[in-house]
């Protein structure tokens, strides 16, 4: 960073500091959430019901169409050449071979492709999206082992895929820095995470902790992981003159829309990208070269595109979470209190991208101390950059942390949940800001009672069947409640009754159609057929990221706002003859197909009444979501207690998870049933992380080693035992509709929970993921 983007940031924190303690200070009443959400206290209604999914139909009959699905005509079909050297220049390039093989329609390189700038980088403005800030093959240039070269345009995919094993291509290759070690022997630099240090140094706490009459203090090591979400990233795109058309896998298409048009030097609006399905996203959703290539490649052609990665090709081109070595210290009183709390350490990163995996989230509030430090260093590589991958930074983090307080509770011969619930905060013991609403002990009891923890057997390895050691292990789950801004919709009311509501928003497989049909149907009053909830097109209003666990926020707020304009919109179309005469849009609420005075509510009127007196065939409002600032007021987060038994196998060291239960304390759950599959897919996402996911380099070439599922291992079924997932639906009182997310928090604390039940039943600490049986012979 040069001296005037440090002192740009400096400013900008200084009087983000202000702010941030204004906000802080203000009465709850001035705060969004300040008041709670009415619809909290409607508890018959559609809200909390397992309804099932409205797409499921669509998708099992084929006819939810996915990015790599649409068509156009003309189009073409890209494959995409490699690089295979880390670092240097492209010396010889020759694509004649290729060019005249059958079906190909253009090979683009650096020599050709339009002249494009650089994608802005993900989370560094408002609205960029891109995974990495390199230019995009305007040079002779390689960054990463298996950055693109060359795109090949065929009439079909085979002819293309073929064309590119024609390409001929020599490298001058230069030095790279490859590996983790050589990294951090170079020097680190502190990490910035969305413009703020990752850095917390409160009190004194290495002096705390050499004082401490019970200590731990031990380090912890998490691989780099790649994104495997069932459907590879694809985009099918066409440009008419200067507008681009884009059909994309996006998980931020507002973003994606404003990102490629600065890279292509048009409008936003010219800018068109759908994503109606989305086969998961998990944070690697975004913009990447590969819609950018396919579009240069389209304009350059004069004809449609589809690009469809293959799995290799994601491995090669869309970042993943990197490497992490993390020193978690904790010093505490014989009773079991916390003086001191250290989580420092460093992550890889990329000069090109923005992301210091901040895994020292988690520590900021879990748990009491009076001494805090907490630190991410960052050490560069020559590498793909690495990205956001579900709860980047607390996937990882409370691996680390609840493992060391694991480790605690042996130091201390204390049950580890009765350790958790003594140094519970009563306040963000970092921030200093109340808790919005936190019942994490709640979730512990229910969770120890249903789970049968109690039958824990706390000396390790003293339970055994056959050849099989048995123990139970279990961890703290947290994840941030965030609420980004830029959340807006449009409600359409139309006077047979039925409601339209519009949001450039995500569903990527996580249920949010439906559950926003449920809270757009109950806030309106309306059923569930009367409501059709649009989303997915960057063309609809806001710009709201399916990600951070925010999505169900952040539409929740900006259809607060759209109802509230509704309300006044048809009050005053009511006029003075209805028996909502004289009613202020506070004391108005949805009810019975129409409106209510929400304490009486025999004052009623149907929408069809309403807009047939005043002779409208349809009313349509717009309205922006407030800016979030009872994020920096109240301390907010989700919580979860997560316990597991594993059995470990004696004669080849295999573990096997017989038994999964994550109590969660995530707010109101709006959907009972697919809150069930979010919450267990993030478990099972988290036994991946636990004993599987690790994407392997050659020491030599810095190329990734196992870019498929062959030989990058997730979960299957078999792996996957009964996970039971409950939790205690209290009501956030200041977040929309009570809820929290509960997008990422299932990942949070799996890792530790399953390396501490292994330790429980082999009295092995194996602190360096994955746990692979040679780590237990
Ligand atoms: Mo997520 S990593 O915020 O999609």
């Amino acid at each position: 960073m040069n001296i005037v983007d440090s002192a740009k940031q400096a400013a900008q924190a200084a009087v983000q500091t202000v702010m941030k303690k204004a906000v802080e200070l203000a009465p709850g009443g001035w705060i969004p959430g300040g008041r709670p959400d009415p619809l909290i206290n409607h508890r018959h209604g559609h809200v909390g019901k397992p309804v099932s999914r409205i797409d499921g139909p669509l998708k099992v009959q084929g006819k939810a169409t996915f990015a790599a699905e649409f068509t156009f005509e003309g189009m073409v079909y890209a494959a995409v050449a490699f690089s295979t050297v880390p670092k240097g220049r492209i010396a010889t390039l020759d694509t004649a071979v290729a060019e005249a093989a059958p079906g190909v329609v253009l090979v683009m390189t650096y020599r050709n492709a339009p002249r494009i700038q650089p994608m802005p980088l993900f989370l560094t403005g408002e609205k960029a999206a891109g995974g990495d800030s390199l230019p995009i093959m305007q040079d002779d240039r390689i960054h990463w082992n298996g950055q693109p070269i060359a795109v090949i345009l065929a009439e079909t995919q085979e002819q293309a895929d073929y064309a590119n094993s024609l390409i001929h291509v020599t490298y001058d290759a230069e030095p790279a820095i490859i590996s983790f070690a050589e990294a951090k022997a170079q020097g680190t630099e502190p990490g910035l995470f969305m413009g703020h240090p990752l850095k917390v140094e409160i009190g004194d706490a290495e002096a705390a902790l050499a004082r401490a009459e019970v200590k731990v203090d031990a380090t912890y090591c998490t691989p780099r992981h790649n994104h495997n979400a069932i459907e590879p990233h694809a985009a099918t795109l066409a440009w008419d003159g200067d507008r681009l058309v884009v059909h994309d896998a996006s998980q931020a298409v507002g973003h994606t829309a404003w990102s490629l048009a600065k890279v292509f030097g048009i409008d936003e609006r010219q800018v068109h990208v759908t994503s109606p399905y989305v086969g998961g996203g998990f944070g690697s959703k975004t913009l990447w070269q590969h819609q950018v290539l396919a579009a240069a490649a389209s304009k350059l052609a004069g004809r449609p595109v589809r690009i469809a990665l293959s799995r290799e090709g994601v491995y090669r081109m869309v970042g993943g979470r990197t490497i992490t070595e993390q020193r978690v210290a904790i010093g505490a009183k014989a009773d079991g209190r916390f003086d001191a709390i250290v989580h420092t350490g460093t992550v890889a990163m990329t000069r090109h991208n923005a992301l210091p995996e901040p895994f020292i989230l988690p520590a900021r509030s879990a748990y009491a101390a009076d001494n805090f430090k907490l630190d991410v260093e960052v050490a560069y590589l020559d590498m793909l950059a690495n990205t956001f991958m579900r709860a980047p930074g607390e996937a990882v983090g409370t691996f680390s942390l609840e493992c060391a307080v694991d480790e605690m509770a042996v130091a201390l011969g204390m049950d580890p949940v009765e350790l958790r619930i003594l140094n519970e905060p009563d306040k963000d013991p970092t921030e200093g800001t109340p808790f919005s609403a936190r019942h994490i002990v709640e979730a512990w009891r229910a969770g120890a009672e249903r789970f049968g923890w109690a039958n824990r057997k706390a000396t390790p390895g003293t339970a055994r069947e056959g050849e099989w050691l048995v123990g139970m292990g279990c961890a703290t789950a947290t994840y941030p409640y965030y609420r980004m801004p830029g959340g807006a919709a449009r409600i359409a009311l139309t006077q047979d009754g039925r409601a339209r509501v519009e949001i450039a928003a995500h569903e990527m497989g996580m249920g949010t159609a439906t559950a926003q049909t449920q809270v757009t149907a109950e806030r309106l009053g309306l059923e569930l057929d009367q409501v059709t909830f649009a989303y997915g097109d960057s063309w609809q209003p806001g710009v709201v990221l399916a990600g951070g666990s925010q999505q169900t926020a952040a539409i929740g707020a900006a259809v607060i706002a759209a109802q509230h304009a509704l309300v006044t919109e048809l009050l005053k179309l009511a006029g003075n003859d209805s028996p909502l005469a004289g009613l202020k849009a506070d004391e108005v609420g949805g009810f019975a197909g129409g409106l209510a005075k929400l304490d009486d509510l025999s004052r009623h009127e149907s929408y069809a009444s309403i807009l047939a007196r005043a002779q409208r065939h349809e009313v349509v409002v717009e309205a922006n979501a407030p800016p979030p600032l009872e994020t920096l007021h109240w301390s907010m987060h989700s919580y979860g207690a997560m316990f597991c038994e594993v059995r470990v196998n004696t004669v080849t060291g295999e573990t096997r998870v017989s038994r999964f239960l994550g109590s969660f304390d995530c707010g109101r759950i709006l959907n009972a049933k697919t809150a069930a599959s979010q919450l267990r897919g993030g478990i099972i996402m988290g036994l991946g992380l636990a004993l599987m996911e690790e994407t392997r380099f050659d020491e030599r070439k810095g190329r990734v080693m196992n870019p498929s599922l062959a030989e990058y291992h997730v979960p299957v079924h078999l792996d996957v035992p009964a996970i039971e997932v409950i939790w205690t639906d209290i009501a956030d009182p200041h977040t929309p509709m009570g809820a929290r997310g509960i997008g990422e928090i299932g990942i949070t604390g799996t890792g530790a929970a399953v390396a501490n039940a292994i330790y429980n039943a082999t009295g092995k600490r194996i602190r360096d993921l994955p746990i692979t049986l040679d780590k237990l012979m």
